[in-house]
């Protein structure tokens, strides 16, 4: 099976990109063929300053290996490696009805919020399309929000089928975590937009302040409180062995603690799993020359699928080759 995901490189990453998507690619690596990739041409809906850009490209990279993602296991590329995609997405725009752009809410969500409605942000689903059907996805690991996109996808590969009477393209399906929607700091969905994130690189102090400002409710420390409806434990439970998680669950139904307690805790498991990563991510920005290289070399072998994927789109749409 081959599973293809990609990040936009648009900011820095947070602990909901990390349990949402980021840490499936990573466990995927192991069973599976990974194609994960920088969605750099996707970000200049938002990022329009060059220099910035390429920083937040290579800070992706640089996440990702950092992580846990194994260059020799999993193909790690720039989205821009692979220039056909955007020729697709024209190919696909061909076939799609306007009505079925319509429908998309993380444009309208993006407009509301402020962004500039241009055509890339409308036609963004269009080339997200491209770089799932362009490698024949089987399944794309993603969080909650994206899975509209992945259904608009197997939509466009179905209209594009049907169009030309072929099988050039697989059905994608949407692969989610247990961890669809991770809470923000005020509770609602963690985005770099809220600007409610903990972020995954941030040094121990700001990040432990971060978590200390976590929203709860005003129950009594003595009282019992409820582990399902609390933002901190909704986070500890991400990041806690279940027998912990489990303990905790049941100090909650007890009374007598206060939520100071538990987000200490929850501080100190974000350390332990992102603290090696952290200095892994030190050591690598020492050899930007190995980033770089493994995504070129990567980059190479996503786009020769890709190249073969779109001799046979050009052929069954009739841009030029067959005759004789
Ligand atoms: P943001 O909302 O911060 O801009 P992105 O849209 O760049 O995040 O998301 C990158 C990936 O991380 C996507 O697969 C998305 O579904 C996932 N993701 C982002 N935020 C969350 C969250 N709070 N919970 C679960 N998954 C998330
Ligand atoms: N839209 C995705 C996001 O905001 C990023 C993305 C672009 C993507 N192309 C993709 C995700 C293809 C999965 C598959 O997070």
């Amino acid at each position: 099976m081959r599973i293809l995901s990609g990040v936009q490189p648009s900011g820095k990453l947070h602990l909901g990109n990390y349990c949402g998507a980021m840490k499936q690619h990573i466990e995927d690596q192991e069973t599976h063929e990974c194609f994960i990739f920088i969605a750099n041409y996707h970000a200049l809906t938002t990022i329009q300053d060059a220099e910035h850009l390429r920083h937040l490209t290579r800070d992706v990279a640089l996440d990702y290996l950092a992580l846990g993602l194994d260059p020799k296991k999993a193909c790690l590329f720039r989205q821009s490696d692979v220039p056909e995609v955007t020729e697709l997405a024209w190919i696909l725009s061909t076939v799609t009805g306007k009505g079925l752009m319509d429908r998309a809410v993380s444009y309208k969500d993006k407009v509301a919020r402020g962004l500039p409605a241009s055509m890339g942000l409308f036609s963004y689903p269009i080339l997200q399309a491209a770089d799932i059907l362009i490698y024949r996805s089987d399944a794309v690991p993603v969080g909650q929000d994206q899975s509209q996109h992945i259904e608009m996808t197997a939509d466009m590969a179905g209209y594009f089928n049907n169009t030309y009477e072929c099988e050039v393209f697989v059905i994608p399906k949407v692969k989610l975590n247990e961890a669809a929607v991770v809470p923000g700091l005020d509770g609602a969905k963690m985005s770099k937009s809220y600007g409610n994130t903990i972020d995954l690189f941030d040094a121990p102090k700001p990040v432990r302040k971060r978590i200390m400002s976590v929203k709860t409710d005003s129950t009594p420390v003595e009282d019992p409180k409820d582990p399902d409806s609390c933002n901190v434990f909704a986070l500890l439970r991400l990041l806690a062995e279940p027998s912990e998680r489990d303990a905790w669950a049941e100090r909650y139904r007890q009374g007598g603690m206060g939520y100071g307690e538990v987000k200490k805790r929850l501080a100190e498991l974000f350390e332990e799993r992102f603290g090696p990563a952290r200095e892994r991510r030190e050591a690598l920005e020492k050899d930007l020359d190995y980033v770089e290289d493994v995504l070129a070399t990567s980059g190479r072998r996503a786009r020769e699928v890709a190249c073969g994927v779109m001799v046979d789109v050009r052929e069954a749409c009739g841009i030029v080759k067959a005759a004789g």
